[in-house]
């Protein structure tokens, strides 16, 4: 627990996480590779071009990289993160390391084939207090983070998100037809579950899906906009989960 946050908010601010990877060289949020490799081998093609979104120090790449992925660019906005990383692999010229922000990604439409995160979306979500019903910040800063995984993705290629959140919650923030993809959900792990969602650009909502999306339309129209914030300091949400 050496590297665990005074507060929950913390784990969306850049300075945490570039102090925390100042000294931390590896840490696997939510399992690793072997855990989930099954379900992803059925998705992503050994050639495919990659875009890991919010690395970390896992070695989720590095992992992919052994079992034959060839062309993986990671990108974490802390800087110290990315150097260390690009430091580690300097051996292996397919594995790309950049800083930047997963909100503004500098790449041009339609680039990857697959476009993958774990648990990076999840630190974005760490102050929400109701899981049912996030506060306009995170639903604007996922929408953003959401529409730039869009973007780059090729017709066909797939977002994949790799999270604790069950598909009642998470479908929610996934399911629009402006992404312009389909949701498919899986679930691993023992005792504690996880969740690997995989949407496909280019493929319509489910109509279960698309039902989701107009009826949380409708409601979003008839509340007031107004949220109030909650702190929940005391409680600590990713680090309860154990790997
Ligand atoms: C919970 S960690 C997950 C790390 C890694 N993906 C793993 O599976 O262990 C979240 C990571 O997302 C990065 N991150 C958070 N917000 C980001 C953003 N807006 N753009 C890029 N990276 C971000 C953090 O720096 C951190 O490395």
């Amino acid at each position: 627990m050496e590297y665990l946050p005074e507060s929950n908010a913390r784990y969306k601010d850049v300075d945490y996480w570039n102090e925390r990877y100042r000294t931390e060289k590896s840490f696997e949020w939510f399992g690793d590779f072997t855990k989930f490799e099954h379900i992803l081998k059925e998705h992503v093609e050994l050639q495919e071009d990659i875009l890991m979104l919010g690395c970390g120090n896992s070695a989720l790449s590095s992992d992919m990289y052994q079992a034959g992925y060839t062309s993986i660019t990671n990108i974490d906005y802390s800087s110290v993160c990315v150097e260390s990383m690009a430091e580690q692999h300097k051996d292996c010229a397919q594995l790309g390391w950049l800083c930047m922000d997963a909100r503004c990604l500098a790449f041009p439409n339609s680039v990857f084939d697959v476009v993958l995160e774990k648990g990076t979306l999840d630190a974005m979500l760490v102050e929400e207090t109701d899981p049912w019903k996030v506060s306009d910040n995170a639903a604007r800063l996922l929408h953003q983070v959401l529409l730039e995984a869009s973007r780059v993705l090729k017709p066909g290629g797939r977002f994949i998100s790799v999270t604790f959140a069950q598909p009642h919650f998470r479908k929610r923030l996934y399911a629009r037809a402006e992404y312009n993809w389909s949701i498919k959900h899986y679930r691993y792990g023992r005792g504690f579950h996880y969740f690997l969602y995989v949407l496909t650009k280019g493929e319509e909502l489910s109509p279960e899906d698309a039902a989701l999306e107009w009826r949380l339309l409708t409601e979003a129209e008839a509340l007031p906009t107004e949220v109030q914030f909650q702190e929940v300091d005391s409680e600590d949400f990713l680090n309860n989960i154990g790997i």
